[in-house]
């Protein structure tokens, strides 16, 4: 039997109207324009309106990757939704974002993989394609990763930004995603989590909304070590060398994390896709967000192979190897 691939046939992404920059952090907390580009390569980062949810966001960017492909909605048998701040407990925020496409019927869920989200849920989607399970599938990823941000704390707020970006993945016989590799160590959860929720009770610190806790130079030395043996593993899975990959398109957390990983790769930054200095590190809307400005800017070409990458709370932490 003839292989199936996924292919990507379009992108899409949506950014909130409103742009935060360091300067406007200045005067919240004490911090400086030059502390955080030096430190992360961040210059601003888009903030959601209020009463703006994950589901907007990733709603708008999913209509853009579906006209984009000129697929109808309801031709969709699948929708995989990376986030970690949905917009209601439940339904997932798929199907919320499914009955707003009009794609009522089909299989929709979220994947809870945090800044990995959307990369774990190109993965599900993939599975369920070369499976002939699917035909065509719309992979999302999308945060509101702001509305669980202190703005008293400077250590994390100035990293975070509002953003979502979204896939068209069809059953090709032509490639398509070569490879994805997908991990998880619960051992981490102490070094960025945020620990309010259903079961363990909604409440946090007194003085405290809901935030993130973070050890940032405790998950720096992770991010760079683990990330550097992923996209090792991914080269072997995909049977490649580094020469044959065009771009690389990695979670936009900070620019040192992203030079690290370009690094290993013998790539020069010109062959990388940076976004992280205008969305700052959006979660799981930060790898399909910089593939979306990656296709339109004209960067990524039919044809070209693009590694993406992430690595986010859990610790997880997830690849893709695809020809374009
Ligand atoms: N503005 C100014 N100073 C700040 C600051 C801010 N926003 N945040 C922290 N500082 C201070 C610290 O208090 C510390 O001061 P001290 O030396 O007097 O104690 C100093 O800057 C250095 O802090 P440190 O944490 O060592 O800086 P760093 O070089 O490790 O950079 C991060 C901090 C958070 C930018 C970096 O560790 C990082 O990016 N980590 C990964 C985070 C991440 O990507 N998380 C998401 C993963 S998906």
């Amino acid at each position: 039997m003839a292989q199936i691939y996924s292919r990507i046939i379009a992108t899409g992404s949506a950014l909130p109207e409103r742009v935060v920059t360091n300067a406007d952090l200045e005067k919240i907390v004490d911090t400086s324009d030059e502390w955080i580009r030096t430190r992360t390569g961040i210059r601003q980062r888009h903030i959601a309106a209020e009463g703006e949810t994950t589901g907007d966001l990733a709603f708008r960017a999913a209509q853009q990757a579906l006209e984009t492909a000129g697929v109808k909605a309801s031709e969709l048998d699948l929708i995989v939704l990376g986030t970690t701040t949905p917009d209601i407990i439940f339904p997932s925020t798929a199907c919320l974002v499914q009955h707003r496409l009009g794609a009522n019927g089909c299989a929709a869920f979220d994947v809870n993989a945090a800044c990995s989200g959307f990369v774990y849920a190109l993965g599900v989607a993939d599975k369920f394609i070369k499976s002939g399970q699917s035909k065509k599938a719309l992979v999302i990823g999308a945060e509101t990763l702001t509305r669980m941000v202190d703005w008293n704390e400077r250590e994390t707020c100035v990293l975070f930004g509002d953003g979502a970006g979204a896939v068209v993945l069809e059953a090709s016989s032509e490639p398509g995603i070569y490879a994805t590799c997908l991990h998880a160590d619960g051992g981490y959860k102490e070094l960025l989590y945020n620990p309010v929720g259903v079961s363990a009770g909604f409440k946090d610190e007194p003085g405290h909304g809901v935030r993130i806790r973070m050890a940032g130079r405790e998950v720096f030395k992770v991010a760079v070590k683990t990330l550097d043996s992923l996209v090792g593993e991914t080269l072997q899975a995909a049977g490649m060398d580094e020469s044959q990959v065009d771009w690389l398109i990695p979670h936009q957390a900070n620019l040192r994390i992203i030079e690290a990983t370009a690094k290993r790769l013998n790539m020069s930054m010109e062959r990388v896709i940076v976004t992280v200095d205008k969305h700052a590190n959006t979660s799981s809307g930060s790898v399909p967000l910089a593939l979306d400005y990656a296709v339109r800017s004209g960067k990524a070409q039919r044809g070209q192979n693009l590694l993406l990458e992430a690595f986010g709370g859990g610790f997880t932490w997830a690849s893709a190897l695809l020809r374009y």
